[in-house]
């Protein structure tokens, strides 16, 4: 088994806001290991952002550890935070919005590159940015463009280029495709699946739609109202769902695979609020085998055979 990149530990988030405190994220025990391919799955407002931008420390966490290559991220200095956002980078949602629109793609490109000491004299940039450039399917031409003049998925390319840059040992990927029309998303998944292979990258990729996340996973996690549900080996949760929300996801999948067993099941009802979470088992108000053990008691995350974990008073 490869060593472990990533852990958090009991990780908390929440915000204070004129209706309550939110729960964003409410407890979540993760291992992420070297060279793998992680995929968060939940619907909008799970918390899944929260999470990652916690893990990255753009955010405080309320409680809880982030461990990377085993050490805690909280007891970094200043200096080291900078060392930090070397070694894990981010893809962020909308290409649009974090592109600067004044900067051509040789200045985005160049700037991570400087901060991090990777390339100081210009032929050493450019040399660098061709390269990153042709990794993301793209030409020495588009070095001169502003964002405007390029198009959504190129802009997300080179949003993908500049979190390659500073050779990063995890990338995460906040919904990286959702702002594009699928045949330009197909694409991207492609050329970052070939980068992380060339480059031995681990990703963390989070999104609400199950198609993409099956795509690019390995190991998959599905995450409920700021909690981790289920977790394990990508065939299996696709095969052989086990908690009751993640059979209800899957059903809700468009187009599943034939081959795959689908339990009968429905969600009912809508998210509920995490500013009061149910208690118990925060999913019992939408499940349809929910006991009275269920509105009492939260249940853990209980490791099953395989690397599977799933938290559910069922098993
Ligand atoms: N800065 C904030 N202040 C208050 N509430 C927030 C803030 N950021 C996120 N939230 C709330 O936290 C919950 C999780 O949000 P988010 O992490 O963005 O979910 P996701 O990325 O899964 O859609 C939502 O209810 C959202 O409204
Ligand atoms: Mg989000």
């Amino acid at each position: 088994m490869t060593d472990i990149l990533l852990e958090t530990q009991g990780l908390k988030k929440y915000f204070n806001s004129p209706a309550g405190e939110v729960k964003a994220v409410d407890g979540v025990d993760l291992i992420i290991r070297q060279g793998q391919s992680f995929g968060l799955v939940g619907e909008s407002g799970c918390g899944k952002s929260t999470l990652i931008r916690t893990i990255l420390r753009l955010l405080e966490p309320t409680e809880g550890k982030v461990f990377f290559k085993g050490r805690d991220i909280n007891s970094y200095r200043k200096n080291e935070l900078l060392k930090l956002r070397k070694e894990m980078a981010m893809v962020f949602q909308d290409p649009h919005l974090s592109l600067n629109p004044r900067m051509t793609v040789f200045d985005t490109i160049s700037r991570p590159l400087k901060i991090h000491g990777l390339a100081r004299k210009k032929q050493e940039l450019l040399v660098q940015i061709v390269e990153l450039l042709h990794t993301m399917g793209m030409q020495a031409e588009h070095m001169v463009r502003f964002p405007h003049e390029l198009s959504g998925g190129q802009k997300q390319r080179i949003g993908v280029a500049r979190a390659l840059a500073v050779e990063p040992d995890i990338i995460f990927l906040d919904e990286p495709t959702s702002a594009l029309d699928v045949s330009v998303q197909t694409k991207i998944l492609k050329l970052l699946e070939k980068a992380r292979q060339e480059r031995n990258l681990t990703f963390f990729f989070i999104s609400h739609d199950i198609n993409m996340i099956r795509v690019v996973a390995d190991v998959m996690g599905v995450m409920y109202l700021g909690k981790i549900v289920e977790i394990g080996p990508k065939e299996l949760l696709l095969s052989d769902p086990l908690h009751p929300y993640t059979q209800g996801l899957f059903q809700a999948v468009p187009e599943p695979d034939p081959d795959k067993i689908i339990q009968e099941v429905q969600l009912e009802g809508e998210v509920p609020s995490p500013i009061n979470p149910p208690p118990g088992c925060n999913f019992n108000p939408r499940c349809p085998f929910v006991w009275d053990l269920c509105k009492e008691v939260e249940p853990m995350l209980k490791e099953l055979e395989d690397e599977r974990r799933v938290a559910c008073h069922k098993y």
